[in-house]
């Protein structure tokens, strides 16, 4: 074997940074897996349209059985994106027989399951490491990095996106729309950013990391997310005041044989180095039970810091196909998924709540915390601003619970107007 061919599906932003990435890193695959590539077929849409790198025309193509049920191609990599079509001609190709490199975090996320069990049943590869934390090879090192330890816990940014809205906001006071008008405008957000700042995709990158960490079957319904969008200038002005830094924080946790995992806005002290992680750079810590604490950082997307991840795991799936090993590399679920009950998961929050100003109003605040259960550890009474007067409070952990509870006694308190809003102290 001293060639491979593979076909790909998409030259868009990450389909044009493999065909650089290939082009440029020949060499070395060459002098690292022992055989060189050959991009044979290249499924597009548009098939008039410029592309960002050169091609020979000749092998794009818009029929995408030309890629799929070609028998002289070894290896599909799908950069295109989408869930049903795509899943349909995954499965098509590994029926085919033909390994998959993707970068396609909502299909794995969805369908990984019974993607990597087709793959395995037909002796294939299926290796996804671009689709979460783009350039940063976060899932070989849970996964293999981590084979000897036990993961008790995930967290991190794993959504470049909110990382710079969150930035800005916090860095140069912009407001949330004009944060986002400027990722949109650098193409770090999408044109329907509906997915990354309502948490999603962050979401399906905790399901996918929770699953490989934690040995099991983690989907995104068990995933608790909440987004950005409703993240406020004062409350990152709030949280500076107190020590802390706006991030949306995927956490994904384990005690026993229970798990949380979730993704919200959440504080985190000024001094954890995940504060520091800023625009659209994403971080991950990995804390073992033997290792303790590991930190993961780097680009979280763009074209050639993902198609460097999906390159590698081609890399992968040759040296593979040399040593004749392929459809052995998938690790399955080796626990029944648990999850945490709200009463199991201890957190400290942040609350800040628009109040009558009139005397007794904080004593009535306090008092209501003490019948829950839930103690606070620093409280103040903001001097009014114009006509709003606000009480800001730090707990000491409580449960989600109680908190849940408190949350609902404070909305029916005759001295509270309203929650203005509450976030997760995560460290
Ligand atoms: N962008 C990133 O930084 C990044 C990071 C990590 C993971 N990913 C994942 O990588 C995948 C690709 O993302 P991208 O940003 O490269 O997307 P993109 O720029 O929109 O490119 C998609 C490519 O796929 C082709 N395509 C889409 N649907 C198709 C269909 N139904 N039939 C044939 N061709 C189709 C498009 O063809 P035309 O060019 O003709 O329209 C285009 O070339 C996604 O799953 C994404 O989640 C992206």
């Amino acid at each position: 074997l001293d060639k491979i061919s593979i076909g790909m599906l998409g030259l868009g932003t990450v389909g044009s940074g493999v065909v650089k990435v290939i082009r440029d890193h020949q060499d070395k695959l060459v002098h690292g897996v022992g055989c060189a590539v050959q991009i044979k077929r290249i499924l597009v849409q548009d098939l008039e349209k410029e592309r960002d790198v050169e091609v020979d025309r000749s092998i794009i193509t818009a029929i995408s059985a030309e890629i799929i049920d070609d028998p002289t191609i070894d290896v599909i990599v799908e950069v295109m994106g989408g869930i049903e079509e795509t899943r349909k001609l995954l499965l098509r190709a590994l029926e085919n027989k033909k390994h998959i490199v993707t970068a396609n975090k909502d299909l794995m996320a969805l369908h990984g399951p019974e993607l990597l069990e087709t793959a395995s049943k037909n002796g294939c590869d299926l290796f996804y490491e671009a689709s979460v934390a783009g350039g940063i090879p976060i899932l070989r090192s849970v996964v293999d990095g981590f084979a000897s330890d036990r993961i008790h816990k995930i967290i991190g940014i794993v959504n470049g996106t909110t990382n710079y809205i969150l930035t800005k906001m916090s860095d140069e006071g912009k407001s949330y729309l004009e944060a986002l008008k400027e990722a949109q405008d650098l193409g770090y957000a999408e044109a329907d950013p509906e997915a990354d700042v309502e948490g999603i995709d962050a979401a399906r990158k905790m399901a996918i990391l929770s699953t490989l960490g934690f040995s099991m079957n983690v989907g995104l319904g068990d995933v608790r997310f909440k987004g950005i969008s409703r993240v406020s200038q004062e409350d990152i002005e709030y949280g500076k005041q107190l020590g802390y830094t706006m991030k949306l924080i995927g956490a994904a946790e384990r005690e026993g044989d229970r798990i949380d995992v979730t993704v919200q806005p959440a504080l985190i002290s000024d001094s954890h180095p995940l504060a520091a992680v800023k625009n659209e750079n994403n971080a991950v810590y990995v804390y073992g039970d033997a290792v303790g604490e590991t930190m993961f950082y780097g680009p979280g997307a763009g074209s050639l810091p993902t198609a460097t991840a999906v390159v590698s795991d081609l890399a992968g799936v040759m040296r593979n196909m040399r040593l004749g090993v392929n459809g052995h590399s998938a690790v399955f679920p080796q626990f029944p998924k648990k999850l945490k009950t709200t009463d199991e998961v201890f957190k400290k929050y942040f609350l800040r709540l628009v109040v009558e100003d009139e005397v007794g109003t904080l004593a009535e605040v306090t008092s209501l915390f003490s019948q829950e259960g839930i103690s606070v550890e620093k409280i103040w009474q903001n001097p009014k601003r114009g006509s709003i007067s606000e009480i800001v409070l730090v707990t000491h952990k409580a449960s989600q619970k109680n908190f849940e509870d408190i949350l609902v006694k404070l909305n029916d308190s005759r001295v509270v107007k309203r929650v203005g809003s509450s976030y997760r102290i995560e460290i």
